[in-house]
This record gives C-alpha cells, sequence and structure tokens, in this order.
C-alpha cells in the first residue's frame, strides 16, 4: 500500500504546458479516479507518477520518499493500459509469469533448460507458479490459463492484464482507460469488478477515465481535470451537488446541467428569465449571475401552474426508466432538458406546450466568471 503525492507538477512537450503546477494527495489505500475529458492530460500525469515521463517540475513522493530520480521499474507500481499489451504468442499463464519471471530470477535462471543446473530455479519456479495462480483465481481465469490472448474476448483480456499488474504485488496500481476497449455492458461488469477487487486488496487505486460514469460509481475520491489542472478534488457526490464552477458542473451529470442567465438584487433575492426563485444568495450582490438546473431537479408540471417556465417539447427521449424531454423556453429561445418519470410524459408530443417546476434547493448559482455562489432556499 502507498501514499502517493504530488506537489507542484508541471510539464512541458516544447511549448505545449501539458500540466500546470498540479498539487495532488492520495491516501493509502485510496481509490481515486482522476476525471477530465481527452487530452486534458491524465495519461501524462499516471505516467509521471508511473515514472515513464519524467516531469518538467515538481515532486512525486511514495510513502514520503521523494521519487524524482528513481527508474518506473524500482518504483513498485504497476500500470495497467487501455491497450492491454499481452503478449499475444504467449499463454495467459505465461503472460502472467513474465513480470514475475523478469523481478525474481537471474538472467541465467530464466533459461528452462538450465534447471539441473540451478536447483534453486525450481523452488523459485513453484512459488512463482503458486502466486500466478493465487491471481488467477482472484480474476476467475483459471481455466484460460493455456489460452492465447487472440482467443480470449475484451473482457477476459482486461482481466489478464489486470493479472499481470496483480502478481507484482505492487503498492499501487495505476490504470490508464483500461475499460475503454470494451462494450458497453461489460464496462459496466468490468467496474464492479475492479472496485471489488479494489475491496480484496486494499492497495492504492490510481484509476484514469474520461467516463464520468465509471469515476462516480468507482470512487473513494475523484479529481476533475481540465487542461492540465485539477479543478476539484473531493468525493463522487459532493462533486455532483456542490461543483466548485460551472464548467465542473457541466462535465459532470448526463445529461449536461441546464443553464439560464438571471438577476440578484442588491438584497441577495434572484429572478430567472422574470420569475422569482425562491433562493437567495448568502452574499447579496446585484447583477447578472447564472443558475444550473439538473435535469433531474426540474419537472412537469400541470397546465395550471404558475411561476414556473414554459416551452414547447422540441425532442422527447425515451430511455424506458426515464423520458428527457428537450424544451424550447419562450423566453430568450433558452433551451432545458427535463427528465420525466415514464407515466408522467408518456402522452407528451413534439409541439406540445409544457410547464416546468425545480426543486429549489437543488439549484445552483454561478458568478458570470463560472464560480460557484453560495445561496440559500427560501423555502
Ligand atoms: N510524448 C509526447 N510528446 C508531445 N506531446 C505529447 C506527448 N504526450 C502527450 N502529449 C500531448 O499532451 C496533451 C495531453 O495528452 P494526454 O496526457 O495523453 O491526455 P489524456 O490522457 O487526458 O487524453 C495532448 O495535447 C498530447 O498531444
Ligand atoms: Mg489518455
Amino acid at each position: 500500500m502507498a501514499e502517493i503525492q504530488l506537489k507542484g507538477i508541471s510539464k512541458s512537450f516544447d511549448d505545449n504546458k501539458v500540466i500546470k503546477s498540479l498539487d495532488l494527495s492520495i491516501a493509502n489505500g485510496e481509490f481515486i479516479t482522476v476525471l477530465g475529458p481527452s487530452g486534458c492530460g491524465k495519461s501524462t500525469l499516471l505516467r509521471i507518477i508511473a515514472g515513464l515521463e519524467s516531469q518538467s517540475s515538481g515532486d512525486v513522493i511514495i510513502d514520503g520518499r521523494e521519487v524524482n530520480n528513481v527508474r518506473a521499474s524500482e518504483r513498485d507500481l504497476a500500470m495497467v493500459f487501455q491497450s492491454y499489451a499481452l503478449y499475444p504468442h504467449l499463454s495467459v499463464q505465461q503472460n502472467l509469469m513474465v513480470p514475475l519471471k523478469l523481478r525474481r530470477l537471474s538472467r541465467l535462471e530464466r533459461f528452462p533448460l538450465l534447471n539441473w543446473f540451478l536447483p534453486k530455479r525450481s523452488s523459485k519456479m513453484i512459488e512463482l507458479n503458486e502466486k500466478v495462480l493465487q491471481a488467477a483465481e482472484t480474476l476467475q481465469i483459471t481455466h484460460l490459463m493455456e489460452r492465447k490472448p487472440g482467443q480470449l474476448s475484451g473482457g477476459q483480456q482486461q482481466r489478464v492484464a489486470v493479472g499481470r499488474a496483480m502478481v507484482r504485488e505492487p503498492v499501487a496500481f495505476l490504470m490508464d482507460e483500461p475499460l475503454s476497449n470494451l462494450d458497453a455492458a461489460l464496462r459496466v461488469h468490468m467496474r464492479a469488478e475492479i472496485s471489488e477487487l479494489h475491496r480484496k486488496l486494499k492497495t492504492t487505486f490510481v484509476y484514469v477515465t474520461h467516463d464520468q460514469a465509471e469515476a462516480l460509481t468507482m470512487s473513494d475520491r475523484m479529481a476533475v481535470m481540465m487542461d492540465g489542472e485539477i479543478l476539484q478534488h473531493d468525493t463522487p457526490s459532493e462533486i455532483y451537488n456542490n461543483p466548485v464552477n460551472l464548467q465542473v458542473a457541466e462535465f459532470i451529470g448526463s445529461p449536461k446541467i441546464n443553464v439560464l442567465p438571471a438577476e440578484s438584487d442588491s438584497k441577495g433575492g434572484i429572478t430567472c428569465m422574470g420569475l422569482p426563485i425562491s433562493l437567495s444568495m448568502k452574499t447579496p450582490k446585484q447583477g447578472s449571475i447564472m443558475l444550473g438546473f439538473r435535469p433531474e431537479h426540474t419537472e412537469l408540471l400541470s397546465s395550471n401552474s404558475n411561476n414556473c417556465f414554459e416551452g414547447k417539447i422540441t425532442y422527447k427521449e425515451n430511455l424506458g426508466s426515464d423520458i428527457y424531454l428537450h424544451v424550447n423556453l419562450k423566453e430568450d429561445q433558452h433551451k432545458m432538458i427535463v427528465r420525466s418519470e415514464p407515466d408522467k410524459a408518456l402522452d407528451a408530443k413534439i409541439g406540445d406546450m409544457v410547464k416546468i417546476g425545480w426543486m429549489v434547493d437543488k439549484v445552483m448559482a454561478f458568478e458570470r466568471n463560472g464560480q460557484s455562489l453560495p445561496t440559500k432556499s427560501k423555502s
């Protein structure tokens, strides 16, 4: 198990500053995800932790020891990549054995023919076989040991790749989008398997992904990364419910949060496109602000409701468990996506006029520059 600290890490490729003075503390045994859009620097960050890439400045500290000049092979971390990087000509058993042989056997001992002359080799091999078998049992791949990677499904290959990291008994696992080559159903299944593996092993996991569902479901804490910076580092629920700014609010949540222009008065009262919202700012300040309404915090109201948004349905998405209505609001051509329970929206048709209400204690307020604004509901 390991505690990993990143202090003031930056990285440039020529003029391209990919990581900008980044700090991150990862506790012993924690499962942390680094979530961000493609190109924001996630893989580069993971490679810097692993020692596969050197940072331009800053320190990587593992268990209190600065490892800036320690080689990847000596950092005791195991990396699992998006492309599983298995050896195609070796069986699953041999694939699992490779990292162990490289670490535990001397150059001479790696030649099987020398078995007779190197008596220690046999006992070491028994021990290594035992480790491989243990990992295979944990991952439930013992029945696949004689197959080659080409004879395995994507999910099975993924398990072998994790197994290969496991046999080394690393102090931390670094995983770079390990599920992104799998189809949707298998991805959901493997999410649960990797979480389960973390519970069993109790080792530190640093998991990089662009998939918010993975980050929200799997991690103890997640770090939201954009443009080489970590914008927020907290529990999934805190990031979902209290995003530090509009960028984070818009990145987390599917469908995306609805954002509408609003005004706050000198007493802190808020109106949104002419409608009073029963919400006030904790620090009153007159001016233009923005309000965020997550689709699941809005609802269809009956036609005789007052003080609500009104608009025309332009698109209906029926997901079975939920229906999402895309609505063009009357005012200013703003759009809104509303989540509804299926039976409430079954009859709603494209072109219908609808009224929309909101859960006031879930509405989020942001300054024009996107910073989150503290509010309190009046009700
Ligand atoms: N070896 C490299 N040489 C030059 N540019 C690189 C190199 N590796 C990554 N980059 C650039 O750094 C940025 C971040 O890349 P990466 O860390 O792979 O992002 P992510 O994993 O979040 O998609 C990209 O603009 C990419 O082109
Ligand atoms: Mg990447």
